[in-house]
């Protein structure tokens, strides 16, 4: 593997082998450290991701006059309660992070002053009314740009609601509950569709109240919470790289140690496994979050249909199943998906182009694509488009392909996966 200032050049591997542990888990490390400075006490963070997004989120703490400190690899947060948060000086910036942007406006809502949110040009592209329009229906001002950041938040007192989610989103039902915790009265979040839960598994963790089951979690309003220590797991939608990268070389196995293996973020193994992937799990530890390892070995795909209703659960993962796709017999098919149009980057648009480029048989739709799988991949020069999970979908690609290929602002990695090439390099087994 050869980097130059942005891109990265990745030559085929003969097989991919290698024991790992991951960053901590990304949207884990956002919350712990947001609950945290809401917390009355010292939240103590062990493992706290490395990902550039979930600096961010530090970062828009301490501009808010929280006190963050990193020791001996831990990040310590001196929680003082929502009223421990100050006016801040500037625009706070969440960078590449709509998990940072969306949560925090949850929690600003219910600050006596104005905020202002933005983001880089990708999160500036990103849609923020399906967050402003419970904050303002409990009470806050919220404009937005176009419906797009800057978000410009007049936080004052708030009232609880009953909020039904147009579209199952974890940062906006996390962003209404963390604003109904500070509200007056109950709030009642309703979702379309299962979406991962770290804030309802974490909120009780830090001693709130709050109820859940069939798509629906309750919480009183006016809660205090209490500070706590926590280690976080590995992140496992950074497995799903290597899991893949192993699946599809010969001769390959990788084991992942410490990975967080909650069932509402391990659905792509479920996916994998119907393809005829081997892959085993086992779970080592289950409160607040199941934590485990994972074992992954070379096998022979077939390729599926992927519900609409499945989309949810796999939304990050899609980029990399794609590219398990691409290595099955038969066809890939994604549908209901059109979701994937508004992350990072245009998921559906620039996973196609670059698998495409590569000699991959693919059919782009509205809401989904369509791969004819068992085409060997041939090297190319790709582009990430500035979306961490596309340079590292089609990076995992180029592991697989014939000749070369050069991956164009790669260094995006960095937003979930700053290490991602390192590790690469260190399970490529020959040439
Ligand atoms: C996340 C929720 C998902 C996911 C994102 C992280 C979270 O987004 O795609 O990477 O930590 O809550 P949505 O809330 O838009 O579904």
């Amino acid at each position: 593997m050869v980097r130059s200032h942005s891109a990265v050049r990745i030559a085929p591997v003969r097989s991919f082998r290698g024991r790992f542990t991951l960053p901590g888990d990304k949207s884990i490390s956002h919350r712990l450290a947001i609950l945290g400075a809401m917390a009355e006490g010292e939240t103590r963070i062990f493992g706290f991701s490395s990902a550039a997004d979930c600096a961010a989120t530090l970062r828009c703490l301490v501009a808010l006059g929280v006190d963050v400190r990193l020791r001996d690899g831990a990040v310590l947060i001196a929680g003082r309660g929502p009223g421990g948060f100050a006016p801040p000086r500037a625009v706070l910036d969440a960078g590449n992070s709509g998990s940072t942007l969306r949560m925090l406006a949850g929690v600003l809502a219910a600050r006596p002053f104005r905020s202002v949110l933005d983001g880089d040009d990708s999160l500036r592209r990103r849609p923020m009314e399906r967050v402003a329009d419970p904050l303002r229906a409990m009470g806050a001002g919220v404009a937005s740009t176009a419906g797009r950041p800057p978000l410009t938040i007049e936080g004052g007192p708030l009232r609880g609601i009953r909020w039904e989610l147009p579209v199952p989103s974890a940062q906006v039902k996390t962003a209404v509950l963390l604003a109904g915790i500070q509200a007056e009265g109950e709030t009642t979040v309703r979702e379309p569709a299962p979406s991962r839960d770290h804030t309802e598994r974490l909120l009780p963790a830090f001693g709130a109240a709050l109820a859940r089951g069939g798509g629906i979690t309750t919480l009183p309003g006016g809660q205090r919470l209490r500070a706590l220590s926590m280690a976080v797991p590995g992140d496992v939608s950074s497995a799903a790289f290597l899991i893949v990268a192993a699946l599809i070389r010969p001769d390959s196995e990788v084991r992942l140690e410490g990975v967080l293996l909650n069932p509402g973020r391990t659905a792509f193994i479920d996916v994998l496994r119907a393809m005829g992937a081997a892959i085993e799990t086992g779970i080592v530890r289950e409160e607040p979050e199941p934590v485990g390892w994972i074992t992954a070995r070379s096998s022979a795909l077939r390729g599926l249909t992927l519900p609409p209703a499945a989309v949810p659960a796999l939304i990050d993962e899609i980029p990399i199943l794609a590219v398990a796709g691409a290595h099955a017999e038969g066809s890939f098919t994604v549908a209901g998906a059109a979701e994937l149009r508004t992350k990072e980057s245009d998921r559906i648009a620039t996973l196609c182009e670059g698998l495409a480029r590569m000699g991959a048989d693919v059919l782009e739709r509205a809401d989904g694509f369509t791969i004819d799988g068992g085409r060997r991949l041939h090297g190319s020069v790709v582009r990430s488009h500035g979306d961490h999970r596309i340079a590292m979908a089609l990076s995992g690609a180029a592991l697989a392909a014939q000749g070369p290929t050069e991956v164009a602002d790669a260094e995006c990695v960095a937003v979930s996966f700053p290490d991602f090439y390192d590790v690469l390099g260190r399970g490529a087994d020959g040439g």
